[in-house]
């Protein structure tokens, strides 16, 4: 049986033209000329992937893909957005609305056959629960100052991480008013922890965990914020405990992306962490809040060296001397991130993080290096017997390392 396309227009040409190359590769196309009709078409015959084009009269191409998004029956639907303009305001638009791909028109044929065959192999490949059960070890980064590039670190350890052990690491965004973890990695809001939210938290498994998972090729699976920020309101601290009780048995490492707050969501994350990494950069009002957040560990029993001070220096320029800020925080910094400018401005902007971007770059080399600092001992003590790229990498540097000293 042909595989069956959904083409949702209401111009001949778009219909015309997209047709004619589908069914040339041998599709089965069936057109909708609205939202509407879209969505009897789609309960009639459920298409394996749907093809919208932005501009119609009844509902545009991103409402329709947010209503099929926010539907069970055809969530996971795989969806190309066409739109006659690539601006950033459109790809944003896209991204949110849930779209797989977006595609500007004019295209060339190549380009949509080849992003089709993309999401139809993806779609087909129903990627099974791991079954090895491993123990997963949590690290979540924190700040209660914003902009101390929590994101960034977290999404470059949870790639580090599968670059280094060659398997997948999992990336979960607390930050539900405004968490950015996909964004970071380039993957559109296809599905979100508004999904698990829906149901009361101990109804929750892997299963339903596993189909929410955005999964970036680069071999890390990030539970995502929601889409709107209304949304977050769903989500309790049973539902965030009971997908990380979930996720450790099935990911080596889990890297936690969390807000800048103590509300009870954040707190179920910090507990759980088997290791924080507490973020600042050297200026005055950053130095206050890693203060304020180290007495709140204090006050929650936290062992003192679960905790990491990792200085970021987000800032070019001068800023308070590392001595004197552990001096105020009696507490040694165990990292320092040098500022790398435009590099990671430019990552966050492509979704790319420096460490698949650039991995032999200073900064992918030391965000790499670092996530093997911070990985499990026994994974360090009995490394797989076919290094992957990242470990082969790390090995190298260390070896460099020490002929240097
Ligand atoms: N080492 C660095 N060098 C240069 N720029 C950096 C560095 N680290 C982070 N940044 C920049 O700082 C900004 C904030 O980073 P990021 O979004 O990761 O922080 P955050 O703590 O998650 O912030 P938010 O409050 O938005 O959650 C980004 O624009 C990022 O490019
Ligand atoms: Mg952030």
């Amino acid at each position: 049986m042909p595989t069956r396309i959904l083409v949702v227009g209401d111009t001949d040409l778009i219909l015309k033209m997209v047709g004619a190359i589908l069914l040339k590769d041998g599709y089965e196309v069936v057109i909708a000329r609205n939202g509407h009709e879209a969505l009897e078409v789609i309960k009639a015959t459920p298409p394996a992937l749907a093809i919208l084009d932005v501009m119609m009269p009844d509902m545009d191409g991103y409402t329709l893909c947010e209503h099929l998004r926010k539907t069970p029956s055809t969530a996971k639907i795989p969806i190309i957005i066409l739109t006659a303009l690539s601006d950033v305001d459109n790809k944003i638009k896209a991204f949110d609305s849930g779209a797989d791909d977006f595609l500007a028109k004019p295209f060339e044929p190549q380009e949509l056959r080849a992003r089709i065959k993309v999401l139809l192999r993806r779609a087909s490949e129903q990627e099974p629960v791991q079954a090895n059960l491993v123990l997963g070890k949590v690290i979540a980064v924190f700040s209660l100052r914003g902009g101390m590039g929590v994101s960034m670190l977290a999404s470059n350890l949870a790639a580090s991480f599968s670059q280094i052990w060659g398997t997948p690491a999992a990336l979960v965004d607390l930050a539900f008013l405004n968490g950015q973890s996909a964004l970071m990695l380039d993957l559109p809001l296809r599905t979100t922890w508004t999904d698990l939210g829906r149901s009361p938290a101990n109804e929750m498994d892997m299963e339903l965990l596993n189909s929410v998972l955005l999964r970036h090729d680069a071999g890390v699976h990030v539970l995502a914020s929601p889409r709107r920020p209304e949304e977050a309101g769903a989500i309790t601290a049973e539902h965030v405990q009971r997908a990380i009780e979930l996720l450790r048995p099935h990911y080596h490492y889990i890297v936690l992306d969390l807000p800048h707050d103590f509300l009870e969501t954040t707190l179920t994350g910090l507990d759980a962490a088997d290791h924080i990494l507490l973020m600042l950069s050297p200026e005055t009002a950053s130095v206050r809040c890693a203060a304020n957040a180290m007495g709140a560990f204090e006050q929650l029993k936290y062992p003192p060296d679960r905790t990491t001070l990792v200085l970021n220096w987000t800032f070019e320029g001068k800023g308070l001397p590392r001595a004197g800020i552990e001096s105020v925080l009696k507490k040694e910094i165990g990292v320092v991130i040098p500022n790398a400018g435009d590099m990671v401005v430019s990552s966050i902007m492509y979704g790319k993080p420096p460490t698949l971007q650039f991995p032999l770059t200073p900064l992918g080399a030391f965000l790499e290096d670092l996530a093997y600092r911070y990985s499990k001992e026994d994974h360090k003590q009995n490394p797989p017997e076919s290094a992957a790229e990242g470990l082969k990498r790390v090995k190298m540097r260390a070896q460099a390392r020490q002929k240097k000293s």
